[in-house]
């Protein structure tokens, strides 16, 4: 539902994300482009977004939707957003129109990843 609001005027490559949050709720993203192309924003980041507009810091399942027989999974830079509000062993599941595709763990698809952690206390 969410990919169908996408705004891809450029790609034309619509794309859906849902978060499930620590208090059992969902909230949904598309990506949104713009004709100064590397200002787009991905569908995980506008998920992610209403999830801490609605309160909460905490993800414990991901979806991203695409249309394709290549399933599609997060962007580098939406990793590293990922990471952010999530384990490590968060899943990460795939899906295209059709069906649910392979599932991952955020650790997966970012191993090694930077973090909070690695900042001095402040
Ligand atoms: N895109 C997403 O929204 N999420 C992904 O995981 C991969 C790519 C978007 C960005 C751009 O608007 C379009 O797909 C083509 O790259």
């Amino acid at each position: 539902m969410a990919r169908l609001r996408a705004y891809a005027p450029y790609s034309r490559f619509l794309v859906g994300s849902a978060v499930l949050d620590d208090q059992g709720r969902i909230h949904a993203g598309c990506n949104v482009e713009n004709a100064a192309y590397p200002q787009g924003l991905c569908a995980e980041a506008g998920a992610l977004s209403a999830m801490v507009l609605a309160g909460s810091t905490r993800a414990v399942a991901v979806l991203v939707v695409g249309d394709g027989d290549k399933w599609i999974t997060p962007c580098g830079g939406c990793r590293q957003k990922l990471i952010e509000f999530c384990a490590p062993s968060t899943p990460v599941l795939t899906a295209n129109l059709s069906a649910l595709g392979p599932r991952f763990t955020l650790a997966q698809l970012l191993p090694e990843s930077f973090g909070a952690l690695h900042l001095p206390a402040a």
